[in-house]
């Protein structure tokens, strides 16, 4: 038998690039190839590229200037794929950019790969970003129970892809076309897989994965919340999050869900972009700030304990100092545990990159460093406030320390605690004693692993590892 073949993924981007790479690799698996995590020892490559930002775009091309490199010293060609959104926003232009590409597919295409790669062995530069009649998805590869249980006790799951909302700096309806749902049955069958090889927490994904609307087993649409109750009742899933969500569909039931079902966890990512009503109107947002106000409030009332986080753009053409005021008065008002913002960045071939009022870059950096500085603030507050509370953490990986276990709390707070490995993937009853800017440290009081006679042997492991630290 000849060797089998390796192959290395690096992704770039979001949830959705880190779910694309694990189907990518098992669907190849089925084709006899494993993962290696280098490039150096690779036999195929593959870019899971982001086009969301020009930063992250270009860094497709210095990657691929790296591989040039590192083939020219061994001496030894390795096949090369972008896959991602730049492959489906630059397509063929890739190929002329760079020579080391051998193959450029998009994201809709991936279940095509085991033929892409066969014709592009025969005949360098293939490429494949055209939107398939045909439903990817029921041609991936499901995950094996190793594959599984090497990715640990939580798992993202795309349920909704594509976008319909062409906010007017945003490449994804391009890059992701058109809005589409994934059907109930598929969805619970792919989880449950997922837990009986042990995960225990879910992130139900999609680009605004709150408009999904799939059929159930009946061919009715179903709401995400109905789906949220489908997963929520799987054996084994203890935890179910969502993102991302788009303010215009947080309706009546996801928001009842936030109040009738305890495994579906209080932190809300709910991008707003901006705090000023002229801006989210330029930005094709399709809701005002009172509308966002409204959302939090209500989500509030029902799950006091809710969290939210958010997306910003700063820097967004015509914005002017008072723009940028409603967006820091939005922040104040809200009060954010965690919070991603960027500089707005023009994206070839969307409305806002050819608007004439482009903010200079000095500007953007005034106004993104004063808003970062509030939101770690309130970041950190929240993270404060925490200490001395008690959580279910989740136990998910060895930490550095010998000992150290790392958990996420209820709101994805990096928690590392005392507990043997053994305890991995499940569920821990903690009181939150330190907190630091990136993580917090706990005390593990209880929980799953640690019920009747595990509670006492951990207990004691726990002392002796203390004394030894
Ligand atoms: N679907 C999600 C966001 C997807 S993109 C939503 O509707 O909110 C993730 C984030 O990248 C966006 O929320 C936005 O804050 C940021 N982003 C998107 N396009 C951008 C651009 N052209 N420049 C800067 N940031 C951008
Ligand atoms: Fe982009 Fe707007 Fe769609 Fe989000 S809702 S993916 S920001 S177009
Ligand atoms: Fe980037 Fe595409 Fe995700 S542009 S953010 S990888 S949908």
């Amino acid at each position: 038998m000849s060797e089998p073949r390796k192959l290395y993924v690096k992704s770039f981007g979001c949830q959705m690039n880190v779910y694309d790479a694990q189907r990518m690799t098992d669907t190849l698996a089925r084709e006899g190839y494993v993962e290696t995590n280098s490039a150096e020892d690779a036999d195929l490559v593959i870019l899971n590229t982001c086009h969301i930002r020009e930063k992250a775009a270009e860094k497709v091309y210095s990657e691929l200037g790296r591989l040039r490199k590192q083939q020219e010293e061994q001496g030894r060609k390795t096949m090369v794929a972008v896959a991602g959104c730049v492959a489906q926003a630059e397509g063929a232009e890739i190929v002329k950019r760079a020579r080391v590409v051998d193959l450029v597919v998009g994201p809709q295409s991936y279940h095509r790969l085991p033929e892409l790669i066969a014709s592009a062995e025969q005949k360098r530069g293939v490429v494949e970003t055209e939107f398939p009649v045909e439903d990817k998805f029921d041609f991936l590869a499901p995950p094996t129970r190793q594959a599984i249980a090497r990715r640990g006790p939580t798992a993202f799951v795309t349920v909704q892809e594509g976008c319909d909302k062409f906010c007017t700096f945003c490449v994804v309806p391009y890059t992701r076309g058109a809005e589409v749902s994934r059907p109930i049955a598929k969805i619970v069958e792919e989880v449950a897989r997922l837990a009986d090889g042990g995960v225990r927490e879910v992130t139900l994904i999609g680009q605004n994965v709150n408009a999904y609307h799939g059929l159930d087993e009946r061919g009715r649409p179903a709401g995400l919340a109905e789906l949220v109750r489908r997963i929520a009742a799987i054996e084994g899933i203890a935890r179910v999050r969502y993102t991302t969500s788009h303010p215009r569909d947080m309706d009546d039931e996801l928001i009842a869900a936030h109040r009738d079902m305890p495994a579906l966890m209080p932190y809300l990512h709910l991008p707003v972009q901006s705090g000023s009503n002229r801006l989210l109107a330029a930005m094709n947002r399709k809701h005002d700030r009172e509308l966002y106000f409204e959302i939090v409030e209500r989500v509030r009332a029902v799950r006091p304990d809710i969290a939210f986080s958010s997306d910003f753009i700063v820097g967004f053409p015509g914005e002017t100092d008072e723009d940028f005021a409603d967006t820091m008065d939005l922040v104040e008002k809200v009060g954010f545990a965690g919070a991603f913002s960027f500089k707005y960045s023009p994206r070839p071939g969307t409305p806002a990159a050819t608007h004439a009022d482009q903010i200079p870059e000095a500007v953007m950096n005034e106004r993104i460093y004063a808003l970062q500085a509030l939101l770690e603030r309130q970041k950190a507050s929240f993270d404060e406030a925490c200490r001395g509370r008690r959580f279910d953490i989740l136990l998910e990986k060895p930490g550095r320390l010998p000992g150290q276990i790392i958990g996420r709390s209820p709101y994805l707070q990096s928690v590392v605690v005392l507990a043997p490995r053994e305890a991995i993937g499940t569920l821990a009853r903690v009181e939150i004693r330190e907190v630091s800017t990136r993580s917090l440290a706990g005390e593990v009081l209880g929980g799953e692993f640690f019920a009747g006679g595990a509670a006492a042997s951990a207990a004691h492991v726990m002392r002796e590892e203390k004394v030894e630290a």
